[in-house]
């Protein structure tokens, strides 16, 4: 379990400190690689744009117009989250070395306090993981599509009414 300590600072039961703030430019490349890296580790993910391309994306769009939080623990950038004006998830990826331990449950907290209503968000029906997680953390599924994506893979719309504590309001 992660306890918060502040509201940027969490201990992991693991006695690891973990602090979760927002992104600067210069976590960008990390946060790139992470997703370049998930890519490549995943079967069923086709590559539709080239790693720098996915850079790019990043730092021209993502970096721009969505707020990004990082999680840093042992000064590395161990996940990244981004979450648009109309309160979508955009983007949670979390390091393959840090996964399971807390990590993405704390962007995710961390991004439904900072929200501003109900937070959404779209993940692959391949991702089962995934969906493992968002449903453990109350997200329900509002909708599916046959793949209206740039990768053209069926995906699900999840929503969550519940705030970072629990409380559903
Ligand atoms: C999905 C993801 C963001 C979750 O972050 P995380 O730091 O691994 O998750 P946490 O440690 O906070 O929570 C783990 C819990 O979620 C569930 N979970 C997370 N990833 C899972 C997976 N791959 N398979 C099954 N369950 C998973 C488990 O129930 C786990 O419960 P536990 O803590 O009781 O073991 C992370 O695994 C990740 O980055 N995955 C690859 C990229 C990805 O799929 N991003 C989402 C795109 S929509």
């Amino acid at each position: 379990m992660v306890i918060p300590m502040t509201g940027r600072i969490y201990d992991g039961e693991r006695g690891r400190l973990m602090i979760i703030r927002a992104a600067k430019l210069r976590d960008m490349p990390a946060c790139a690689e992470i997703v370049n890296a998930w890519i490549d580790a995943t079967s069923w993910m086709p590559r539709v744009h080239s790693p720098e391309e996915v850079a790019e994306f990043y730092r021209d769009t993502v970096f721009e117009r969505f707020e990004v939080f990082v999680a840093e623990r042992e000064e590395q950038i161990a996940g990244m989250i981004a979450l648009a004006p109309d309160n979508t998830v955009s983007a949670l990826y979390v390091h393959d070395a840090y996964r399971g331990q807390g990590v993405g449950k704390a962007l995710l907290d961390h991004a439904r306090n900072e929200a501003t209503g109900p937070v959404q968000l779209w993940t692959f029906a391949a991702n089962r993981g995934a969906q493992a997680f968002y449903e453990r953390e109350g997200f329900k599924e509002v909708r599916r599509t046959d793949g209206d994506n740039e990768e053209h893979l069926p995906d699900i719309l999840y929503s969550c009414q519940r705030d970072s504590a629990g409380m559903t309001p």
